[in-house]
């Protein structure tokens, strides 16, 4: 053995703290850096605060999200870091309070505590965890809607057949969706609730009609009627609206940060409520179990982790929590009010989701009349550079703006659409 590499390893040996710490100084620089004190633009960031090709208009955000140039930095600053050298990856207990420090971010963020939240990779992850891990007996059911997406649906349709549960999926008609009431779907959750349903999952918007379903008075009704567990999928509403877990009195939150919270793909959040969580097996499980049983970090106990991901999660919440809540909300609704006047004026447009803006979100559909969507999608890109999600089974394009789009960006797709 070398000198140097005898002397590296007599150094991890004696545990030198102070060597160690002076390695991880860049980390702790790279975490407290300090984001601008304005966006480019003002208020609200612009598409100058991010990366995308000046030929592409981007009106998916419902897919996949994109990540703020300054947060991109510290994530690229990160991985460097690491990269410099990969010890940093495995050095687990110094990285413990960089984690905790995002860990506390994000609880703040959404009203909870820092004890009920994990850091998953993404919501399929968590729906997973749920149809594993809940103590569900025979005669116990599973009860979500028609608009739940596949990934917080298919978990509990595939292991509930091994696990012996039941799983009951009910109806939202979809044909008409424009004048749906809040009291409508109230009545379809109260029909559908029996004493067998245990949990609930709830899509918070869903992906294919973008109905915000009236999550506070469905979980008053639920625990009224003794449902045990109720679970908001906020895939396409964490980072679009404010969520204050102690409001909504819900268990258990899966989403997806890369689409709003703008954070780097496959680092997501999760939120369990400390009642769950002692209810609540985890779905693997490693020298994490002892130390974190009283936290919703064992959840979340994979071994070696994608440390500058978890780290740039908490650069993407500083990010979002500089953003005036009332200035957002005033803005998308405004982009959302827009697009639903051009579709009313456009004869080859049809307006698909509510149009109630509470039951709606910056995540809509518009039916193209007689029209293969993904050929138009295709051919719109191609020519224009407008990406948004196609959906040839309802014939609808689906156009979920950020905060960068803007009202002229969508008369031009508008114009297009002949
Ligand atoms: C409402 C909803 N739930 C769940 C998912 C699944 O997300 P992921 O693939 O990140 O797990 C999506 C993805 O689009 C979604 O829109």
């Amino acid at each position: 053995m070398n000198t140097s590499r005898r002397d590296f390893i007599k150094t991890l040996a004696a545990g030198s703290t102070a060597s160690v710490l002076s390695m991880l100084n860049p980390i702790e620089t790279v975490f407290h850096k300090k984001l601008d004190g304005k966006f480019n633009g003002g208020m609200l960031p612009t598409k100058a605060d991010y990366s995308l090709d000046k030929n592409v208009t981007y009106l998916n955000h419902g897919s996949i999200g994109t990540i703020p140039k300054i947060v991109q930095q510290a994530h690229r600053e990160y991985l460097s870091l690491c990269e410099s050298n990969p010890w940093f990856y495995m050095w687990s207990g110094e990285w413990d309070e960089p984690i905790q420090k995002v860990r506390q971010k994000t609880a703040d963020f959404l009203n909870a505590d820092i004890d009920e939240i994990s850091f998953p990779h993404n919501t399929t992850e968590i729906y997973n965890l749920l149809a594993l891990g809940l103590p569900l007996q025979s005669s116990d059911e599973v009860l979500f809607c028609n608009l739940n997406h596949a990934g917080a649906s298919i978990p509990f349709h595939i292991h509930s057949k091994k696990k012996g549960y039941n799983v009951k999926v009910f109806d939202i008609p979809t044909a008409d969706l424009t004048s749906v009431t809040k009291q409508e779907i109230l009545e379809l959750y109260d029909q559908n609730i029996n004493r067998n349903t245990k949990l609930i999952v709830i899509p918070h918007i869903d992906n294919t009609f973008g109905v915000r379903q009236p999550v506070k008075e469905i979980v008053a009704l639920a625990r009224s009627k003794g449902v045990e567990y109720i679970s908001i999928d906020t895939a396409q509403t964490m980072g679009m609206l404010p969520i204050d877990v102690k409001d909504l009195d819900i268990d258990v939150i899966g989403t997806s940060a890369h689409k709003w919270i703008q954070a780097p793909k496959g680092i997501s959040i999760a939120y369990f409520s400390k009642r769950i969580q002692a209810e609540l097996d985890p779905m693997w499980v490693t020298w994490g179990q002892e130390d974190w049983k009283d936290s919703a970090r064992k959840f979340e106990d994979y071994g070696t982790r994608n440390l500058p991901e978890v780290l740039t999660l908490g650069h993407s919440i500083d990010f979002q929590s500089r953003i005036d809540p009332n200035t957002k909300h005033q803005y998308l609704r405004e982009l959302w009010s827009h697009a639903k006047k051009l579709t009313e004026e456009n004869p080859k447009t049809i307006w698909r989701s509510p149009s109630d803006w509470q039951l709606s979100g910056s995540l809509f559909v518009v039916e193209i009349k007689d029209t293969k969507t993904s050929e138009l999608a295709k051919s719109l890109f191609k020519k224009h550079g407008f990406v948004f999600r196609p959906f040839d089974a309802h014939s609808t394009i689906r156009i979920s703006p950020n905060l960068f789009n803007t009202v002229e960006e969508l008369d031009e797709l508008f114009s297009l659409i002949v």
